[in-house]
């Protein structure tokens, strides 16, 4: 733990942003700073609450200044190990005159929150502990019954690089200092072959190449010569996760976890890719990544009750009531209600850079969310996308009858493919 703590004091992580707001305005900020828009994927049982009582666990620099900005009413607590990061943080409190957030130096480990919040935040910390799985149990502990976790590890997928050249520096005895931070920008650029696995990652990451990690010291400390790094497969998360006292009940983005980033129709209808339908939703994320390889992380929501547990996985769990919510940054190419031009279109989703492309039914569908979807609620309960899309078959002058089940299906697909996002009981 020492060691751990000594790292992010000395090499502080992420890099501090200075002016918050403004970050906020020109990138739109994470989905922690629009709640209203994501909310489903925390709680897809409930209605969208303003005041909760939240934890950060391992806030590092930013993460808990972002927070509390965008959600004033907000009651937050946050914790972390590193002296540097805290001080950062009360100095940007004090700035922005912030009253919901209050900060400590804690360790997680020595926690003993007693079902006292309704979200608890954990991104990039556990996998940086000596126990990763006590660390979980401990943040579980700490959330209400009905409360959810947001938890991101790092995935081994495409960090698999990132772990030879860990091992090569640790071979080498290379220190966390600035003779230690040279010596690995060399080796990188110009030792290891430009086919080594780590450029998938250097290449691939969006996260380092916004922040520029790799020309950033601290950056370079935190990917390369890290005291404590643990990367989980989704299998691995599965084992963490058991007996831990929290439920798995979705992933933050589907479109890294469901094969039809890769698989056309055709092959997911023909006979040797049916077996996909009765995996479960860690083999099914564990398949998909062993093909694509483009995670690097694993974002996620835990609950403390097991009815949500992966919940929407199971098609038969979305009803006439579910309620469908586009996810923000998604853009349909072609006209969309074009008569003359009956063809699908693509859908392009900037937050995934993954384009996809529809089939004449699913564009019309993916316009009857999106028409009905105003500004505010971005939403529209599924029997009522049912009927718009059948009036647009009915306009462009398809002969095609669709049915409730095969438009459950389209449904189910948008929400394997990330793009939207679902709620029970017709909740905004
Ligand atoms: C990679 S940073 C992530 C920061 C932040 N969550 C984010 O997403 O930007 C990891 C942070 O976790 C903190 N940390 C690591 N182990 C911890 C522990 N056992 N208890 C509290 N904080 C810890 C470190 O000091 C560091 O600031």
């Amino acid at each position: 733990m020492k060691e751990i703590e000594k790292q992010y004091e000395k090499w502080v992580y992420p890099k501090p942003i200075e002016d918050m707001e403004e970050f906020i305005t020109k990138t739109g900020g994470t989905i922690l700073s629009n709640m209203q828009f994501y909310w489903g994927l925390f709680f897809p049982e409930k209605r969208f609450n303003k005041k909760l009582d939240v934890l950060i666990a391992g806030c590092g620099t930013n993460q808990a200044i972002e927070i509390s900005l965008s959600n004033p009413e907000w009651n937050i607590q946050a914790i972390d190990l590193s002296d540097t990061s805290i001080d950062f943080v009360k100095k940007q409190i004090k700035k922005y005159n912030l009253k919901n957030l209050f900060i400590e130096k804690k360790d997680i480990l020595k926690i003993n929150y007693n079902a006292k919040f309704d979200l608890v935040i954990s991104t990039g910390v556990i996998h940086h502990t000596q126990n990763p799985k006590k660390t979980l149990e401990k943040l579980i502990h700490s959330v209400k019954k009905d409360g959810a976790l947001y938890i991101m590890v790092y995935a081994t997928y495409l960090r698999q690089g990132i772990y030879y050249l860990q091992n090569i520096f640790k071979y080498l005895n290379i220190e966390q200092n600035e003779e230690g931070v040279e010596f690995v920008k060399d080796y990188i650029d110009n030792v290891i072959p430009k086919t080594h696995y780590a450029y998938r990652y250097i290449d691939g990451s969006a996260q380092l190449k916004r922040e520029s990690d790799l020309y950033y010291d601290s950056g370079i400390v935190d990917t390369y010569l890290n005291k404590v790094d643990n990367a989980y497969s989704v299998r691995d998360l599965e084992e963490l996760l058991s007996n831990s006292g929290g439920f798995f009940q979705n992933w933050i983005n589907n479109v890294y976890f469901y094969p039809y980033t890769f698989l056309d129709e055709k092959r997911l209808n023909s006979p040797l890719y049916k077996n996909i339908d009765h995996l479960s939703q860690f083999e099914v994320g564990d398949l998909t990544q062993n093909t694509i390889i483009n995670a690097g992380k694993l974002d996620f929501i835990i609950r403390k009750q097991k009815k949500f547990e992966n919940i929407w996985h199971n098609i038969d769990d979305i009803n006439d009531e579910t309620f469908i919510r586009k996810r923000i940054s998604v853009n349909l190419t072609n006209d969309p209600i074009s008569k003359k031009n009956n063809v699908g279109g693509s859908v392009y989703s900037s937050e995934s850079k993954y384009r996809n492309n529809f089939n004449i039914i699913e564009r019309l569908t993916w316009h009857a969310i999106m028409s009905e979807s105003d500004e505010e609620s971005r939403g529209i309960i599924l029997s009522e996308a049912f009927e718009g899309t059948k009036g647009l078959l009915k306009d462009n002058h398809l002969n095609y009858n669709l049915n409730q089940n095969d438009f459950k299906i389209i449904i189910h697909k948008f929400w394997k493919l990330g793009i939207i996002i679902l709620q029970k009981n017709g909740s905004p």
